[in-house]
């Protein structure tokens, strides 16, 4: 049970500009995190296309407390449910995913349940007669999450009655979301070619913080940039320059400016983007083959305008990355004040060729592997952080850059894509979060 802080005392860890460095250290602090924030956000689960047959399902957790799985009953309906037995509290599914075909049979005492949740048989049942037990109360149900939607194949779900539909909470930055599924010629992308799961020995917050921090790439990716360089350079011209590797790593190398003018726009509950117009992916080459089939399903025009709207990084804040232009999404699960896992998730584009999906592949291998050129050092870095920030040298970290710059549109800020404006963004959602404002 974490120490009871007071509203005031979390709203003095978040200033406009300044972070209290008990965020990354308290466990106090992160057990609140788990309640307010992962309890009350819609968190990501999974995507549909994981549990395509009647009984599949797929296990997760959505708070690092709490686990939770998704499954498909006979009416196509996708739940989410508490993992847990009704009778003991027993978790009653231990795989990460596979079919059950009648019902979920808990290990312990055999009670058992439908694809919906609802108790379908308990063993030896007479023992029960007569003693006031309803075998037919909601109570005897494997238990549903507060709210469940679907948005394009993506499932959330939230601990939280309060939380506005998911459309509402998702905001403008439902664009990328849409984008990723609109790149598909059939408008629709199911999930392949497996996951990558890696884990880290730091804060969960570090990720998000770095998914549009364009200040890092140059310098922290900088040798990997180089030995793609000197390698390229290597290759006779026969070989061709213009590689998908070559097309993936080099823009990690750009120059300030060009990050400058990909710009930055955050919205409310803390998501934001990099890019629009262009990002890191906007030079990559356009396969002849995709080409024609977008063109067929959506004529030139349209397919232009999804090509064009470019971003690199999105933050559903808390939980879900995704990177529309490349058809991958990054999923975060706090596991303690110091540790988290992320799973790379790839999508096949239906309808495009296969040639598609290898990129898509290609990209996660380089850039988010445990075992790739790039994200290895994203990781060595947040470890630094981590570790510098238990000193007693100061109790701050900074993100000053462009503040009062930004600028308020409708339903948007948007900024310099160098800024801190990523910073501000979820730093208002999370101290809304936590101090109770959020769905006020
Ligand atoms: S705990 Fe599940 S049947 Fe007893
Ligand atoms: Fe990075």
């Amino acid at each position: 049970m974490a120490q009871s802080i007071s509203n005031s005392e979390i709203a003095s860890l978040v200033e406009p500009a300044r972070l209290h460095k008990r965020l990354y250290l308290d466990p106090d602090i992160f057990e609140l995190e788990m309640e307010r924030i992962w309890g009350q956000a819609w968190i990501f689960i999974g995507h549909e296309s994981q549990v395509p047959q009647t009984g599949d399902f797929f296990t997760t957790n959505i708070t690092h407390k709490i686990p939770v799985v998704m499954v498909r009953d006979k009416s196509g309906a996708v739940h989410v449910l508490h993992n847990r037995c009704a009778h003991k509290g027993a978790k009653l599914v231990e795989k990460r995913e596979g079919n059950v075909r009648g019902a979920f049979r808990c290990a312990y005492h055999g009670w058992s349940y439908r694809h919906d949740g609802s108790l379908l048989k308990i063993p030896n049942e007479s023992g029960y007669e007569g003693t006031g037990f309803d075998l037919n109360s909601p109570c005897n149900n494997m238990q549903k999450l507060a709210q469940v939607e679907s948005y394009r194949g993506f499932v959330f779900a939230t601990l939280s009655p309060e939380a506005p539909d998911l459309k509402t909470w998702l905001g403008g930055a439902v664009d990328c979301l849409d984008n990723l599924c609109d790149r598909a010629p059939e408008g629709e992308v199911e999930v392949a070619g497996g996951v990558l799961r890696y884990e880290h020995d730091c804060n969960w917050k570090f990720i998000l913080e770095n998914l549009n921090d364009t200040m890092h790439p140059m310098v922290v990716h900088q040798s990997v940039v180089q030995a793609a360089e000197d390698y390229i350079a290597s290759l006779p011209e026969s070989a061709g320059k213009k590689r998908s590797e070559a097309e993936i790593i080099l823009p990690f190398g750009s120059s300030y400016e060009n990050f400058e003018n990909t710009g930055i726009t955050g919205f409310r509950y803390g998501h934001h983007y990099d890019g629009g117009k262009s990002s890191i992916h906007a030079d990559y080459s356009v396969l002849p083959a995709y080409h024609e089939a977008m063109v067929k399903a959506y004529g030139e025009e349209r397919t232009r305008e999804i090509y064009s709207f470019n971003t690199h990084n999105t933050l559903y804040y808390p939980s879900l990355t995704i990177k529309s232009a490349v058809q991958n999404i990054r999923v975060v699960r706090p596991l303690s004040v110091n540790r988290f896992v992320v799973e790379t998730w790839s999508f096949r584009l239906k309808g495009a060729p296969d040639e598609m999906l290898q990129r898509t592949l290609l990209y996660s291998r380089l850039i988010n592997s445990s075992a790739s050129m790039v994200g290895p050092d994203d990781l060595e870095v947040y470890r630094r952080a981590q570790e510098g920030l238990e000193s007693n040298a100061s109790d701050w970290v900074e993100y000053h850059r462009q503040y009062g710059r930004d600028q308020q549109l409708e339903d948007r800020v948007v900024g310099g894509g160098t800024g801190d404006l990523d910073m501000r963004t979820q730093y208002k959602a999370w101290r809304e979060y936590m101090t109770g404002e959020i769905f006020q």
